[in-house]
């Protein structure tokens, strides 16, 4: 199965860069979806929070904790699938430490951005952003031991392509934190292609 609807994925690419280049410059407007620091302490996210720079904490837009599936080990190499403003690409940096490494990957440059200056602003060294699709990563083969994913794949109609990609990344004994949105009835076809279902 490629896609699951029949959409336009060009246009619903541009309408969700749009969505959260929106939620990167303008952190204070209201969402249909809560961000920010309080929607992440009130999901339990861990102390290293804390030190994460207000700059992106204040774009967080996760739906849930992928911590709750546990912490990182020191030294692990993490792939941070739509890493946004880089909240838990930072959480993540300070599990791993210097010996350990994390990649954020997102598709719209004003969230790269500012992932890049929070990084610049804690001054770590451990972490990098790079811009592109989750449906083609362009990473190796086994390159990572830790996905983690907040609020990302549901945007994306190709959850096979996603799965693929994560599944080739990941080297073997690799696992996968990701916290999203599922659905426990199927989607009518009206629903499917309407683009604002999507893009919240
Ligand atoms: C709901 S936000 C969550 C961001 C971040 N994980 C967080 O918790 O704050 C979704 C992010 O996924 C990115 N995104 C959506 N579809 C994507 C795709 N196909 N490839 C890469 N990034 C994507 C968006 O640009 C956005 O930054």
């Amino acid at each position: 199965m490629a896609v699951e609807a029949d959409i336009d994925i060009e246009l619903l690419k541009s309408e969700i860069k749009k969505t959260y280049s929106s939620v990167s410059q303008e952190p204070e407007r209201d969402f249909i979806f809560p961000t920010g620091r309080a929607w992440a302490e009130d999901l339990g996210y861990p102390p290293e929070l804390a030190n994460v720079p207000e700059s992106a904490v204040e774009s967080f837009a996760g739906v849930a904790n992928p911590w709750a599936m546990g912490r990182l080990a020191a030294g692990e190499r993490v792939l941070d699938l739509g890493s946004g403003a880089a909240t838990d690409s930072l959480v993540a940096a300070q599990m791993v430490g210097p010996a350990g490494h994390v990649t954020g990957i997102d598709m719209t440059p004003e969230m790269l951005a500012k992932a890049r200056s929070a990084a610049a602003t804690m001054g770590v060294a451990n972490v990098e952003f790079v811009e592109g699709e989750a449906e083609r990563l362009p990473f190796s083969d086994a390159s990572f031991d830790v996905v983690i994913s907040n609020g990302v794949i549901d945007l994306v109609p190709d959850k096979d392509a996603v799965f693929a990609e994560l599944y080739r990344v990941l080297a073997p004994g690799g696992r996968m934190q990701i916290a999203d949105v599922t659905i426990q009835n199927p989607v009518s076809e009206e629903g499917r292609r309407k683009i604002d279902l999507w893009t919240g």
